[in-house]
C-alpha cells in the first residue's frame, strides 16, 4: 500500500510534467488544492481528475490545429437554371471551417445541403460571393476534397481493393506515381479497410459486401488520395440503426487518425452531435445557415456519451432551434 505522501509526490511529478507541455492550470492547482485539502485522496478521485486532465490537453492541441482556414464561404449564394426556371438554392452563405475540424450540417430536404457540399467539391460554382479553398478561389473540381454520399456507388465489376484504389488512377499527380509503383498504394488501401474492420475482403466484388461494409469501403474510397476534406453527403442514411452506429466509431477513427477536415450532412441530430465539433443548422429553402453549436465532448467519444446530460442538454438545444426555424416554436424576446 503506498503512502499518502508517495501518492502526493507522485501526482506533483505528474503534474509538473503536464504543466510543461500544456498549460492546463486551472485543473492542476485544482488537482494541488485536493492533495492539501485532503491529505489522501482516493484512487477514483486521482483517475477522474487526470482522466479530466487528458481531455484538456487533447482539446487544446485539437485547438491549436484549427487556426488554419481550410474552408472560406464569403457571401454565397446559389441559383440553378432549370429549364429556364431560376431555382435560388442558398443564400448569403458565410461559413469557416478550420483545418482538423469535423463539421456536419443539418437541415430540411432540399435546403441546400448538398449543393453546399458541391461548391466545396467545385462541382458547381456560385452565383455571388466567393468558395474559398486554403485562401483561393474555387474554380472548378479540387483534388483536395475526397467525398462519399449516402449510396456507396462502387463498380459493381471491381473488387474491394481496387474499388478503393480507384481515385489513384484518375487524381493527377497521384496518378503518375501510382502506375509507377503500385506498392505503397496498395499496402495504404489495405491499412484502409484494416482500420474499418474489412481484413480479408480485398478480393470481394461488391454484391458479396453487406450495405454497412460498402460504405466502410465507400469511406476508405474517399480517403485513399489523403484528401485535405473529406466531404460526406449523408453516408449512413440508408443504414440500419445498429450498422449506423457503428460506422460512428469507424469515421471517428478515421478522422482521429486521417488528420483530415470533415464536412457531414446529415439528417441525424444525434449522429451529428456525436461526430461533430461544430453542428450547424439550415434553413428552408433558399437554405441559409441559422445556428452554429459548439461540441465539447472529449474525443474518443463512446456511444454510451450519447446518454449523458451534456449530450441530451445539446441535441434538445438544436431541436430547439430547428423548431424556430420550422415555424414550430414562436423565439420569446
Ligand atoms: N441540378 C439541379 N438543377 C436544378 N435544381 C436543383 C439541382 N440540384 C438541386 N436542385 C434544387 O436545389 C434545391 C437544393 O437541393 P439540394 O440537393 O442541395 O438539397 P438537400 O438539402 O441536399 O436535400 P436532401 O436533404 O433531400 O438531400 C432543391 O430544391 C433542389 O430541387
Ligand atoms: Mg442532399
Amino acid at each position: 500500500m503506498k503512502s499518502s505522501m508517495e501518492i502526493s509526490y507522485r501526482l506533483r511529478k505528474t503534474a509538473c510534467l503536464v504543466i510543461s507541455v500544456n498549460n492546463s492550470a486551472g485543473l492542476v492547482y485544482y488537482l494541488f488544492w485536493r492533495i492539501e485539502e485532503n491529505g489522501i485522496i482516493s484512487y477514483p478521485l486521482i483517475l477522474h481528475i487526470m482522466k479530466q486532465l487528458w481531455n484538456r490537453i487533447v482539446n487544446e492541441l485539437m485547438e491549436q490545429n484549427h487556426n488554419e482556414k481550410i474552408v472560406e464561404f464569403k457571401n454565397v449564394s446559389l441559383e440553378y437554371d432549370y429549364q429556364g426556371d431560376r431555382i435560388h438554392a442558398l443564400d448569403g452563405i458565410d461559413l469557416t471551417v478550420r483545418r482538423g475540424e469535423f463539421v456536419a450540417v443539418a437541415g430540411p430536404s432540399g435546403c441546400g445541403k448538398t449543393t453546399l457540399l458541391k461548391l466545396i467539391a467545385g462541382l458547381i460554382l456560385p452565383t455571388n460571393g466567393s468558395v474559398e479553398i486554403l485562401g483561393e478561389p474555387v474554380h472548378g473540381p479540387t483534388k483536395l476534397v475526397g467525398m462519399a454520399f449516402q449510396n456507396p456507388t462502387l463498380l459493381p465489376w471491381r473488387k474491394t481493393l481496387d474499388n478503393v484504389l480507384l481515385p489513384l488512377e484518375i487524381v493527377q499527380p497521384i496518378k503518375s506515381q501510382y502506375y509507377k509503383n503500385r506498392k505503397p498504394y496498395v499496402e495504404k488501401a489495405r491499412r484502409l479497410l484494416e482500420t474499418v474492420h474489412l481484413n480479408g475482403f480485398d478480393d470481394k466484388q461488391p454484391w458479396q459486401l453487406s450495405g454497412g461494409m460498402q460504405q466502410r469501403v465507400s469511406l476508405c474510397r474517399a480517403l485513399i488520395h489523403e484528401p485535405d476534406i473529406l466531404l460526406l453527403d449523408e453516408p449512413f442514411g440508408a443504414l440500419d440503426a445498429f450498422t449506423r452506429e457503428e460506422l460512428w466509431l469507424v469515421l471517428q477513427d478515421l478522422w482521429m487518425q486521417q488528420e483530415c477536415t470533415v464536412i457531414l450532412v446529415t439528417h441525424d441530430l444525434r449522429e451529428a452531435i456525436f461526430l461533430a465539433n461544430t453542428v450547424y443548422i439550415m434553413s428552408n429553402r433558399p437554405g441559409k445557415l441559422v445556428s452554429q453549436s459548439k461540441v465539447a465532448i472529449p474525443r474518443p467519444r463512446t456511444l454510451e456519451d450519447c446518454f449523458t446530460q451534456e449530450f441530451t442538454d445539446l441535441f434538445h438545444e438544436i431541436r430547439h432551434q430547428i423548431g424556430i426555424v420550422r415555424g414550430e416554436i414562436i423565439e420569446e424576446n
